[in-house]
């Protein structure tokens, strides 16, 4: 493990440790976050044990993509937890259309899938894994991305080329991934620093691109269809189906783009 300095001088990407192979960097930081200062980043370039939401696997090969984990551990209003999901969403977004400004890449529309998904042209490219824990009686976030860079074919399954794709494929150019970190890490506090519940979600009403899509959500052992709606004032998705309007608190969500 080694620290890198991303010149950051407080908030996330303040301290980084690097490691070439870990396990889950999520599971790393839960296991140090009572000694790691806030804003503490764990980046890898391999996991052996990637994990991603819904108890999934998150296939994560050296030279493929960026996986890493950020931890939050003050600020945090409590009843407005869930919506720093959707607010991380929004930066990752915003970050990698400023690095695709900057380095005068073709301009793509990168859509956001509730919760915190981001696609192009129907294949995705990131996810998160965000995890509470409690420290001392304060809760704290470890918020876990996985963005994919280039193409993953050799290796990644079969299952997951099929639905998902990268940055690379999509937008060409050689990605920098330590100026592309930068970006994701100033996007997140720019974000967390001027956190309003209300703003994060009007902004999420704007940037994700589900609204009057079907769609079929997939719960613990249910599921049904419908038209994805609107969230409400805590981040929850509001899907209209034949029945009448379903509240989704958490759950995996199929869009038909
Ligand atoms: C998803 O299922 O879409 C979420 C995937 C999250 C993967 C990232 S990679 C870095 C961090 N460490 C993990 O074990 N998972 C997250």
């Amino acid at each position: 493990m080694q620290e890198v300095d991303f010149g950051i001088k407080s908030g996330v990407g303040h301290k980084v440790f690097y490691f070439d192979v870990i396990n889950s960097t999520n599971t790393w930081l839960k296991e140090h976050a009572a000694g790691c200062p806030e804003g503490t980043v764990v980046w890898a370039e391999q996991q052996l044990d990637g994990r991603g939401r819904m108890n999934r696997r998150w296939e994560s090969p050296s030279g493929m993509g960026l996986y890493f984990s950020v931890l939050l551990k003050s600020k945090l209003p409590n009843d407005h937890i869930s919506l720093y999901s959707l607010a991380v969403s929004i930066a990752l977004k915003h970050a990698v259309e400023r690095y695709v400004e900057s380095y005068n890449l073709p301009a793509k529309t990168i859509d956001i899938k509730w919760p915190n998904d981001l696609f192009i042209s129907g294949k995705k490219i990131a996810g998160m894994l965000i995890e509470a824990i409690t420290i001392e009686d304060k809760i704290c976030l470890i918020i876990g991305i996985g963005l994919n860079i280039t193409p993953g074919e050799g290796l990644l399954s079969d299952e997951v080329i099929n639905i998902s794709s990268s940055l690379t494929y999509f937008f060409g150019g050689n990605w920098e991934r330590r100026q592309l970190l930068k970006m994701i890490f100033q996007e997140l506090n720019e974000m967390y620093i001027g956190f309003s519940p209300e703003e994060i979600v009007k902004l999420y009403r704007k940037e994700c691109s589900i609204w009057g899509h079907h769609c079929r959500v997939y719960l613990d052992g249910e599921s049904f269809s419908g038209e994805c709606l609107d969230i409400n004032d805590k981040g929850e998705l509001l899907v209209k189906t034949s029945k009448g309007i379903r509240k989704v608190i958490s759950g995996s969500l199929e869009v038909k783009w």
